[in-house]
């Protein structure tokens, strides 16, 4: 008697220290689908998502019942703390906006403003979502900047990166949003085209990424290899950091600024040598990207040295099941949050996957088409995500983007 009274009071203390977790809209994967009835395939791995695997007629059936309750969850966890860390009350996921079908890149919350920025009609037309009303409205800059792929905040300093059109080569901006002045600093390296997919900024200058998927929309060759870049602001200095990865993409500092995160998305312009590769076309500006199953879908931390801010090593932090990883940023909280086919990843940076937000609609699903989520952006608690095709806003996280990016 007197035992068990014991045994409940702790716990209820336990409970009490750790409530019990209950959100509506997120459904943990339950681990009996760690092994599943044989035979099981996912024919398009690439482009179908983990839920849509395929498994035998005769499969007991609490397996499609689970496959049916994660894709209709706006948050699928993976491991705990993406409940208690992460999601909270937080949902469901809301799609806010239709946009078309093209990319939807460099979102930035323009905090004075009330609203985000973000180019958009893949890459063509620079746009403002209001986040309160959820009113869009076109936004022209004082010259032509031709597919801006890339932007950040920092210090109240708007960079943007661009990968030029047939006419113009892209490079890297400074840009003033009340003013609308865009003023080009950098578009050549010693005379070779240069352009930027992504970037992030520290306080002596900018990361970003330059890869062939600029030779689509320029119809001009790489004409160095595709490459993670510092650019030195003091000195205009253009340091190739790191020439190994094969489509670099997403780049964003951690919080406290000690790593990098990079993530490369193996875009190819020629078919795989690996005849048995799944290869995923996507139209672009007219041509064709590659995305081949067995080239890199992977996000990697480089450490930067305290002295010259620059990378002294870099490991891996996750290879991504399917598609290819997209935009990136991180919580205030050091997590790392990755736009990919279906939704968001959510990352711890040792590469536990602590969950998805799952947006099942902004994905290929087995179509030979670029339809994911391109890019995302926090907006206080609320996490704004760009996806070809719609805007959806998560409400009410436990987590904030970097502070950095205000
Ligand atoms: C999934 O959502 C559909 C459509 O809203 C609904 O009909 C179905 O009952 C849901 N299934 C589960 C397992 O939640
Ligand atoms: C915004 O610009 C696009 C062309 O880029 C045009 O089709 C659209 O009508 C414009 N929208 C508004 C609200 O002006
Ligand atoms: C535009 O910005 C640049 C760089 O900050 C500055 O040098 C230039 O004077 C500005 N132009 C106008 C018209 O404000
Ligand atoms: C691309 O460049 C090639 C070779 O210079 C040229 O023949 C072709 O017309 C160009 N295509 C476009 C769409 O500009």
């Amino acid at each position: 008697m007197f035992s068990a009274f014991l045994l409940s009071t702790c716990i209820l203390v336990v409970r009490a220290s750790r409530p019990a977790y209950s959100n509506p809209h997120l459904v943990a994967y339950p681990s009996f689908l760690n092994v599943l009835p044989e035979p099981f395939e996912r024919p398009n791995f690439l482009t179908n998502l983990f839920y849509q695997t395929q498994l035998p007629s005769n499969a007991p059936p609490e397996y499609a019942a689970a496959y049916q309750k994660l894709q209709n969850a706006s948050f699928i966890s993976f491991d705990p703390r993406f409940a208690t860390d992460v999601i909270g009350s937080a949902g469901p996921v809301e799609k806010v906006a239709v946009v078309d079908d093209g990319s939807q890149e460099m979102p930035m919350y323009l905090k004075d403003e009330g609203v985000i920025f973000w180019n958009g009609k893949d890459l063509a037309q620079f746009q403002t979502i209001d986040v309160k009303t959820y009113e869009i409205k076109n936004y022209t800059m004082s010259v032509p900047v031709p597919g801006a792929a890339a932007g950040t905040i920092h210090k109240g300093q708007i960079y943007v990166g661009n990968q030029g059109d047939t006419t113009l080569h892209g490079g890297i901006w400074l840009f003033d949003y009340k003013t609308s002045n865009a003023t080009m600093i950098l578009n050549n390296q010693l005379g070779l085209s240069i352009g930027a997919d992504d970037m992030t900024a520290d306080d002596h200058g900018i990361f970003f990424t330059d890869t062939a998927a600029r030779v689509a929309r320029t119809n001009r060759t790489m004409q160095s290899p595709a490459a993670l870049y510092y650019l030195r602001l003091s000195t205009m200095s253009l340091i190739a950091v790191d020439p190994t990865l094969v489509g670099p993409n997403g780049v964003v500092l951690s919080p406290d600024g000690t790593e990098l995160y990079v993530n490369d998305d193996g875009d190819i312009y020629n078919p795989p040598n690996n005849i048995n590769a799944q290869v995923l076309t996507a139209s672009k500006g007219g041509s064709t990207v590659y995305i081949n199953s067995a080239g890199p879908r992977t996000i990697y931390a480089y450490t930067l040295s305290p002295s010259t801010g620059l990378p002294i090593s870099r490991r891996t932090v996750t290879v991504l099941e399917a598609g290819l990883p997209d935009g990136m940023k991180v919580s205030s909280s050091g997590l790392i949050f990755a736009a990919v086919f279906g939704g968001v990843d959510v990352y711890h940076p040792d590469g536990t996957r602590l969950g998805r937000i799952n947006i099942p609609e902004a994905s290929p699903n087995g179509q030979p088409a670029e339809k994911h989520v391109v890019n995302l952006i926090f907006e206080g608690n609320n996490l704004w995500c760009f996806a070809s095709g719609g805007i959806y806003r998560v409400p009410g996280l436990l987590v904030q983007g970097d502070s950095r990016l205000h």
